[in-house]
């Protein structure tokens, strides 16, 4: 690709990072999995060929950080996460880390320092796959995380701080990694749209006006196994009948509530024989909406349905909800200079909100946020047709740079 000074080189290193994985035919790169690790050491020595003073918190956040004209200036942070879903795309958070690593390289190779200091952060936990939390890293920075969380454990029963100490990091010291507000003057992550939108409208790039707010739950339903030749139908308490019919309630409240989504991702019957009538199910939820009313009411008909469909069937139903996140608002000064920044480079700005959840809500806590959406192939995410273009990547860079240019002396007088 002629004349893109960023696209290709981009593009090349998202490639590479996407080769740490932990499956050998798939890119799954859970937080602190050895493929996580090895990912955080790559990225640290991009970091710190961009000119950037590289460390890794207590918790696996790599953090680097470039200098401004004078010393101990406020920082813009730039940042998205590093940790991906199983059987992932490779740019969902990627692209956030590695796009802001580009910039800082440029104003390196060009000698420049800014009125503020840049930090480039790549979060460990945005997916929240491994462990039941979600934006670990990013609501440490914020100083938001709950000190419970290190007891959070994986499926293998592997706690946090194990986990964390494994890698050589003391979860423990955590809340020694949160920032204060006087030394961040701004976040901003660019992250692939995950959704049609831009495609749609044949634009490259757009500015994200706010992130739906979501609850993750994990439900679990005990009935009686049974000999599936011998128990009659009218005396069984089948576990995986009664979840059926809670995930297809929750389908109807998803098509029944305007702007609300619900998903079941994962479902697991017990004990999992063709010829046993399930005794156990646990199944997740997924909820989001633009309005936390209206995800809360969702939830609230949820538990209702769920505790007749259970009173009815003679099983027992445990809801654990280990994620609330709130829906959260861009800045409009940063909206306005990222608009002014995409308009200078030539694209019709496009404002737009994010259905999917980003390190950015967890940043609103300690400051003002903006994000920048890139176009993706189709909308699809959390899916290896994840794609996007070097020519998309290269602009994303570029605006990138303008912002930080423009924005600098506005956030650092501001
Ligand atoms: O689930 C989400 O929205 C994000 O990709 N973690
Ligand atoms: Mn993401
Ligand atoms: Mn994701």
């Amino acid at each position: 690709m002629s004349g893109l000074a960023f696209g290709p080189a981009l593009m090349a290193r998202l490639h590479e990072l996407a080769r740490f994985s932990d499956e050998p035919d798939r890119l799954t790169r859970l937080y602190l999995s050895p493929a996580h690790r090895r990912a955080m050491g790559q990225v640290a020595a991009w970091m710190t060929e961009a000119g950037m003073a590289v460390r890794i918190d207590a918790v696996g956040n790599v953090v680097g950080r470039y200098e401004a004209s004078q010393p101990d200036a406020p920082a813009v942070l730039i940042g998205s996460h590093i940790d991906t879903v199983i059987d992932a795309g490779k740019y969902d958070g990627a692209l956030g880390v590695l796009a802001g690593i580009a910039a800082v390289d440029a104003l390196r190779r060009a000698g420049e320092r800014l009125p503020v200091a840049i930090e480039v952060i790549a979060f460990g936990d945005e997916e929240g796959v491994r462990f039941p939390t979600t934006l670990t890293g990013s609501r440490t920075i914020a100083g938001t995380l709950a000190p419970g969380v290190l007891e959070a454990r994986d499926a293998d029963g592997v706690s946090l701080r194990e986990a964390l100490a494994a890698a050589g990091c003391n979860g423990d010291a955590f809340a020694g990694c949160a920032r204060r507000p006087e030394d961040t003057l701004a976040y901003l992550e660019v992250h692939i749209e995950q959704g049609p939108v831009l495609e749609a409208e044949n634009l490259p790039v757009g500015v994200v006006t706010a992130i739906n707010g979501a609850s993750r739950w994990r439900v679990e339903v005990t009935g009686e196994a049974g000999h599936a030749g011998t128990v009659p139908m009218a005396l069984r308490r089948d576990a995986l009948a009664a979840a059926a019919e809670m995930v297809l309630a929750v389908e109807r409240e998803g098509r029944a509530m305007e702007d609300l989504v619900a998903t079941v991702g994962q479902i697991e019957a017990r004990p999992g024989a063709v010829n046993v009538v399930p005794g156990e199910v646990r199944f997740t939820l997924d909820l989001r909406a633009p309005s936390d009313a209206v995800r809360k009411a969702a939830g609230a008909v949820l538990d209702e349905t769920f505790a007749a469909i259970a009173e009815r069937r003679g099983v027992t139903l445990a809801i654990e909800r280990f994620q609330d996140a709130a829906a959260v608002s861009c800045d409009p000064a940063l909206i306005e200079q990222l608009t002014a920044a995409i308009e200078r480079a030539g694209v019709a700005p496009r404002l737009l909100p994010s259905g999917a959840g980003h390190d950015a809500m967890a940043l609103a806590a300690l400051c003002p946020i903006a994000m920048l959406f890139v176009r993706c192939a189709r909308g699809i995410s959390h899916n290896p047709a994840e794609a996007i273009s070097a020519a998309d990547a290269d602009l994303a860079v570029r605006v990138l740079l303008d912002f930080l240019r423009h924005a600098a002396c506005d956030l650092r007088t501001s």
